[in-house]
């Protein structure tokens, strides 16, 4: 899923920028200190006897050049070199032949050529060619029509995203039938999220994804309804790294509304057992298949406050055919389809969010969800504390959104304060073994002009705990809203 800038003003008094840096880190500070959900996961390292082996894990990626695109295999081989070249993990690669030798050169000169397996699959010549996507090649160019972001996507695009949870259960499938390998773990890998210079070696550490599982298991656990067990096993539940949480806007969402357009999840990356990725690519596909065979319901014009940083709607001018909607629901984006899916099923999945977004996230929230037999009569998001602290979460964001849009204020300040890394990334961070974030630490202090003054300890303050998501969505939205929500209803 392709990044979303933030909208932003062109102009900005550097000098206004500095008092606000200084202000920003304030804020940053006091929020860290009082945030109560950003929790320390403990570390297992205290010689604890580990009777498990090590869970095995898969890596899965796919690289098909979009048929315009002007990049050269140089430029495909630089942006995979830290990935295919660097990760030692098991990886399952779909590409078009002509690129296969590219990755074949990578891995044979990583650390991980000796230990680690990388299966490249050129079956396919492009992601229409999968099965569940295969009939709709022509209403993708047709929902193009009505695409808010138009100018920037296109329907191979719709395809290469859509097509990410059938391949990562193939490879699976693949990997079983031909080589009787068997996984614990597999998980979607985006062919360019490790384009940044990186200290990740051994990733995602097979103890830490254990762990988080473990822990994300204990708050599903915890938050079972009167008794009634939502999640069966550890092995029910899919980690999807969120960027932020519903508020006020996605109150009134229904199931006939549509792909949910905000942005919620992350589709980059996620995974989780093969048995609970089963579950999530024959869902999601049935929600795709759902969504792109039905009208949209002709919707009267929303009172609610649009997301101030939602990209401008477009349609607005070149399309004056309001009276006229389209004909199906558009479903190009993975990422809203993939939101739709987390509102109805949010008991199956877990996340982290990136410690500077854990504003977004009710305070009241703890590694316990609130009781579910007691809907809580008010939502965070009905609460002035709670808008107020997402307020001031977004002020703080736009204001490093900005400062780091100037080519000089980040020269000057370097990724001052980009002090865990990407937002959009911190999972990387948040999967890797102890050592290795201690390493990830040290690259962003080497780059972070104010680098040592907001940390605290080895991590700093980028420890993310692990949320369960029924749990947040509940302290957000309220227990109402997510029996309704889960239920389909209105
Ligand atoms: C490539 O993937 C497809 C879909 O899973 C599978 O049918 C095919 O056998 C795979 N090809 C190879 C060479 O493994
Ligand atoms: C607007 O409506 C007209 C006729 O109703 C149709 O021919 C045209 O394609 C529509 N334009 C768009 C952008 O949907
Ligand atoms: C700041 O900008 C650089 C270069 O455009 C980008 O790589 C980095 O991710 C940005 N950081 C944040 C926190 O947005």
């Amino acid at each position: 899923m392709g990044r979303m800038p933030l909208s932003s003003h062109r102009r900005l008094i550097p000098a206004v920028a500095v008092s606000l840096i200084l202000l920003t880190y304030f804020l940053w500070f006091d929020s860290y200190t009082r945030s109560r959900v950003v929790l320390s996961v403990p570390e297992n390292d205290n010689d604890t006897p580990r009777p498990r082996p090590p869970p095995r894990i898969l890596l899965v990626s796919a690289l098909f050049p979009l048929p315009h695109s002007k990049h050269s295999h140089e430029e495909y081989r630089e942006w995979l070199a830290k990935f295919i070249g660097l990760i030692a993990c098991d990886i399952y690669f779909y590409t078009t032949p002509d690129l296969a030798p590219v990755l074949e050169t990578l891995h044979a000169s990583s650390p991980a050529a000796d230990t680690h397996t990388l299966t490249i699959n050129t079956t396919f010549a492009s992601s229409f060619d999968i099965p569940p996507l295969k009939p709709h090649r022509e209403k993708y160019v047709q929902m193009h029509a009505w695409d808010r972001e138009r100018e920037r996507h296109n329907p191979e695009l719709y395809a290469v995203w859509n097509a990410k949870p059938w391949f990562l259960e193939q490879a699976l499938i693949s990997l079983r039938q031909s080589k009787h390998q068997e996984y614990d773990y597999a998980f979607w890998n985006d062919a360019g999220s490790f384009r940044n210079t990186h200290a990740f070696r051994h990733w995602p550490d097979p103890g830490r994804v254990e762990q988080v599982w473990d822990e994300a298991y204990a708050i599903a656990r915890e938050g079972e309804r009167d008794g009634v067990r939502m999640v069966m096993g550890k092995e029910d539940l899919v980690f999807f790294p969120l960027y932020s949480m519903p508020g006020r806007e996605q109150m009134g969402w229904r199931r006939e509304m549509g792909p949910v357009d905000f942005d919620f999840s992350e589709g980059s990356f996620f995974g989780s057992s093969p048995r609970s990725i089963s579950w999530y690519t024959k869902t999601f596909y049935d929600m795709h298949d759902h969504y792109i065979s039905t009208p949209p319901l002709p919707l009267a014009p929303s009172p609610l406050p649009k997301h101030p940083h939602a990209p401008q709607n477009q349609n607005q001018n070149q399309n004056q055919n309001a009276t006229t909607p389209p004909p199906f629901h558009f479903v190009g984006k993975d990422q809203t389809l993939i939101n739709a899916l987390i509102f109805r099923f949010p008991h199956r999945f877990f996340t982290v969010l990136a410690p500077p977004r854990a504003g977004f996230l009710p305070s009241s929230l703890s590694l316990s969800s609130p009781s579910p037999s007691s809907p809580s009569p008010h939502p965070a998001v009905d609460t002035l504390s709670y808008t107020l602290q997402r307020h001031l979460t977004r002020l703080r964001l736009t204001i490093v959104h900005l400062l780091n849009r100037s080519a000089r204020m980040r020269a000057t300040f370097g990724a001052a304060m980009n002090t865990c890394g990407d937002d959009w990334f911190y999972y990387q961070f948040w999967l890797a073994g102890k050592e290795e974030r201690r390493g990830m630490v040290g690259v962003w202090e080497g780059m972070s002009f104010f680098g040592p003054w907001g940390r605290k300890g080895e991590e700093g303050y980028c420890v993310g705990s692990v949320v369960g998501v029924e749990g947040a969505l509940r302290g957000l939205m309220g227990g109402r809203w997510v029996e309704r929500v889960r239920a389909g209803g209105g």
